[in-house]
C-alpha cells in the first residue's frame, strides 16, 4: 500500500475576480490524508474548503503545487479517470428515475453486467439501510434518506476516496446529528477514505480522525478532533473551534513549563501554558474554554484547593442561564474583564441555594494547562 491517499503539495488555486485581479482561493496547501482516514476541511465560508475538494475530484487545475492521489500526480487526469467519487449537499438525483436505476447509473457507463449491476445495487442500498426501497422514485423519499441513495450512488463504484461536500446541510439538525453517526460508522464498515468538507464545527469533531482547519485560503492546523480543541495553535482556531474567553495580557516571565502573563490594565497574574514561541514583554492573548474554569464558594475554597494552586481569583456572579445539562454563568473578574463559565449540573435538586445568583461574590480557579497563552498576532 502506498504511504498517504491523497496529497496536496503546496498547492496555490487562483481565480481571475470579474471585477479584476484575482482571488487567492487556496493558498499554499499542504495535507497528507492517511488511507481510511475520515479527514474534514473545516472553515468559514468562503475559505477554500470547496476549492480544495474539487481539485482533488479534478474539476479544477491547481494554479501552483500537486495533487496526489495514491502517490500518483494527478496533473490535468479528468474526473472520471480518478479514483473518486463525489456527494454533493444537493442530492443531484434524476427525478425520473427509480432509486435503483439512480443508484445504477455510474455503473451503466461501466460496461458491467446486469446481474453484476444488479447485486452491486442492491449491497449499496443495503449499506446505506435502504434495502428493498429500490423500486421508490426519489421524491416518495425524505431528504435524510435521498441523501443515503446520493451516498450508495456515490460507493456503488466502489472509489477509493468519497469526496463529501457539506452533505448533511440541507437536513434539519436531529436528522443530522443521526446521520453524522450513520455516516462515521458507514466509513468504518467500508474503509474508504472519506474528505469531508463542513463549516460545522461540532460535525467536524464529532466525525473526524483528522481536521484541517482552514481560514482564508490557508490551512492553519491540522490534528486530531482532541488536538484541535484542546491546543488550538493560533487565536482564529480557539475561536472558530467551540467556546472561548480571551484575556488580553503580556509575558511577565516563565516557569518550569508555565508561562506568567500579566492582565492588560491590571497587575493581575494569570500562570499559563504557551503555545508557539514567546518572550518576555510580548502582547499576547490568553484563551480559556468556559467548561474548564471552576466556581469555588469560600468553604470550598479554604478546604477543597490546595494552598498553592495558581489562578485563584474573586469573582462576582453577573448573571446565569440555566439549560438543563449544564448552567452558563457570566463572572466579572473586576479590570472590566468577563468571563463565561459554563457548569454542568450533577446534583438534580430544585434548592435555589445550589444555584448561583447574580451579585453573589465567590471565588474562581483554572489549572494552568486550562489556560493556552497564544501570541496575540496570530
Ligand atoms: N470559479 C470561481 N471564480 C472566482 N472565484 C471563485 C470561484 N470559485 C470560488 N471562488 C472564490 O474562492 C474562494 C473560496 O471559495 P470556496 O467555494 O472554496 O469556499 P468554501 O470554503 O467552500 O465556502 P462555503 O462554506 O461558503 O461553501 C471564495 O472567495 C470564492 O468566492
Ligand atoms: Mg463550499
Amino acid at each position: 500500500m502506498t504511504q498517504y491517499a491523497v496529497e496536496l503539495r503546496d498547492v496555490v488555486k487562483r481565480f481571475p475576480n470579474p471585477g479584476g485581479g484575482e482571488v487567492n482561493a487556496v493558498n499554499h496547501a499542504t495535507l497528507q490524508i492517511n488511507h481510511g482516514e475520515f479527514f474534514s476541511l473545516l472553515g468559514p465560508s468562503g475559505c477554500g474548503k470547496t476549492t480544495s475538494l474539487r481539485m482533488v475530484a479534478g474539476f479544477e487545475w491547481p494554479t501552483e503545487g500537486e495533487i496526489l492521489i495514491d502517490e500518483k500526480p494527478m496533473g490535468r487526469t479528468p474526473p472520471f479517470q480518478r479514483p473518486v467519487n463525489t456527494v454533493f449537499q444537493s442530492y443531484a438525483l434524476f427525478q425520473h428515475m427509480t432509486i435503483s436505476q439512480n443508484v445504477a447509473f455510474g455503473l451503466e457507463m461501466e460496461n458491467a453486467s446486469k446481474a453484476e449491476i444488479q447485486r452491486r445495487v442492491e449491497a449499496a442500498l443495503e449499506m446505506v439501510q435502504l434495502a428493498g426501497m429500490g423500486a421508490r422514485k426519489p421524491r416518495q423519499l425524505s431528504g435524510g434518506q435521498q441523501q443515503r441513495i446520493a451516498l450508495a450512488r456515490a460507493l456503488v463504484k466502489r472509489p477509493a476516496v468519497l469526496l463529501l461536500d457539506e452533505p448533511l446541510g440541507a437536513l434539519d439538525l436531529k436528522l443530522r446529528k443521526e446521520m453524522q453517526l450513520e455516516l462515521k460508522a458507514l466509513q468504518e464498515h467500508v474503509g474508504i477514505t472519506f474528505i469531508y468538507v463542513t463549516h460545522d464545527q461540532e460535525e467536524a469533531l464529532t466525525m473526524s480522525d483528522r481536521i484541517a482547519v482552514m481560514d482564508k485560503g490557508n490551512v492553519l492546523q491540522i490534528g486530531t478532533p482532541v488536538e484541535i480543541y484542546e491546543r488550538p495553535n493560533c487565536r482564529f482556531v480557539a475561536d472558530f473551534i467551540g467556546e472561548t474567553n480571551f484575556l488580553l495580557g503580556r509575558v511577565k516571565d516563565f516557569d518550569a513549563n508555565n508561562v506568567i502573563v500579566v492582565l492588560e490594565g491590571s497587575d493581575r497574574e494569570v500562570v499559563g501554558i504557551p503555545l508557539g514561541e514567546l518572550r518576555p514583554g510580548q502582547d499576547v492573548v490568553a484563551s480559556v474554554r468556559p467548561e474548564k474554569i471552576r466556581i469555588f464558594d469560600n468553604a470550598t475554597l479554604k478546604f477543597g484547593v490546595p494552598a498553592n494552586q495558581p489562578n485563584i481569583f474573586p469573582i462576582r456572579i453577573l448573571n446565569t442561564t440555566y439549560i438543563g445539562s449544564d448552567t452558563r454563568v457570566l463572572v466579572d473578574l473586576g479590570l472590566g474583564v468577563q468571563l463565561k463559565v459554563w457548569e454542568q449540573n450533577h446534583l438534580s435538586t430544585l434548592d435555589a441555594l445550589a444555584y448561583y445568583t447574580p451579585g453573589q461574590e465567590l471565588w474562581m480557579t483554572i489549572r494552568p494547562e486550562n489556560i493556552l497563552i497564544l501570541p496575540r498576532d496570530n
